[in-house]
């Protein structure tokens, strides 16, 4: 059938990294992007334009950016290299710029909405509502100048400072990103505490509102080991764009507890045992995996990864 292709958003370069404590030096992010980009992957989200002072960890997005224009990496297929954008002023960092060295600016950012009111404090210091009026002129801008916008949910499920998420509210915010005009919004589990009874609940009110399952995808965490039980439930729900990272690198800074997306060797290996295409070279993506592991001196958390190459 043409519905066996699963997209796979890896996202190991930017929520992966952005969360080490020690500073991982540009070399080894842009090394990092660059042996993601020869596994067959087709999306790879290489950094975020934040506040240096909220998240230092990707204050070099800029570099990466630039240097991905100047030298694209070596891959098998057209790869994408979006960026988080949070405002205007991050907006700017992925627009074309003159000033040397001069490049052609991103083609495609994502914002990042939230559906608790406690996380959208902690992470945007703002209300939902104002994060919306932010987002706004960002989106419009964007997609004046040709960038294409993806939208991110986070605490779909839960969250630590809000308590339980109404589903309700995930559709609300969801409607809202692709009014503005986000091509997809990926549903952030960001803390994992989805199981497959609760995510079942919210892919179903999310269909139920009549929003498509080719406009959605899956941000699952793997706190408590359920990510890929949870992609079960989404792919049989019609889901078939995955966020997932590197060897399980992980966590947002301002969702206590949370650790990892679920690992890309993990989700690969699932996707194709159940008869699903990916266009990732397992093998490859595994090596990816623990070399980084090894060059920021991290425990690899992907499962499949080390047995696939211990075999
Ligand atoms: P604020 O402090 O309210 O912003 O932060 P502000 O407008 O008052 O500016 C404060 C300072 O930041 C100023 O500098 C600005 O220029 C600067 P100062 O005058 O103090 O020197 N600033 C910026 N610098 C660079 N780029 C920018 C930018 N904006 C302001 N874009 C703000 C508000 C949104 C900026 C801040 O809260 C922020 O950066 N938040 C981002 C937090 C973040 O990156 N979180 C992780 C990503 S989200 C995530 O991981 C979840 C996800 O994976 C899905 C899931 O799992 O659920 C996507
Ligand atoms: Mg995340």
């Amino acid at each position: 059938t043409t519905n066996d292709f699963v997209k796979i958003v890896e996202v190991g370069p930017r929520d992966g990294l952005q969360n080490e404590k020690t500073i991982v030096p540009l070399d080894t992010k842009i090394s990092l992007i660059e042996r993601l980009s020869t596994t067959g992957l087709r999306v790879i989200e290489a950094g975020s334009f934040v506040a240096p002072k909220w998240v230092p960890q990707m204050a070099d997005s800029t570099s990466i950016l630039s240097h991905l224009l100047r030298s694209p990496p070596l891959a098998p297929n057209p790869v994408t290299y979006p960026f988080l954008v949070p405002n205007l002023k991050g907006l700017e960092s992925a627009l074309p710029s003159t000033t040397p060295p001069p490049h052609p600016g991103a083609s495609e950012i994502s914002i990042f909405a939230s559906a608790s009111e406690g996380f959208s404090l902690k992470n945007l210091n703002c209300t939902i509502a104002t994060s919306f009026e932010r987002f706004e002129p960002v989106v419009k801008k964007a997609l004046e100048h040709g960038i294409k916008v993806r939208g991110y949910v986070s605490m779909v499920i839960s969250c630590p400072y809000s308590g339980d998420t109404p589903p309700e509210k995930v559709v609300e915010v969801t409607k809202k990103l692709l009014d503005m005009g986000c091509y997809e919004v990926s549903l952030g589990d960001t803390t994992g505490v989805g199981n497959p009874y609760s995510i079942d609940v919210l892919m179903k009110a999310l269909l139920e509102a009549g929003i498509p399952p080719e406009k959605l995808a899956c941000h699952f965490h793997d706190t408590y080991g359920q990510a890929i039980v949870n992609c079960m439930v989404g792919l049989a729900n019609g889901i078939r764009v995955f966020d997932s990272s590197v060897a399980g690198l992980g966590g947002c800074p301002y969702a206590k507890g949370a650790t990892g997306n679920v690992a890309t060797e993990d989700l690969v290996y699932f996707m194709h045992s159940v008869g699903m295409k990916t266009g990732v070279d397992l093998e490859k993506v595994s090596e990816v995996g623990a070399w980084i592991s090894e060059a920021i001196g991290r425990k690899n958390n992907s499962k499949v990864g080390p047995a696939l190459l211990a075999k």
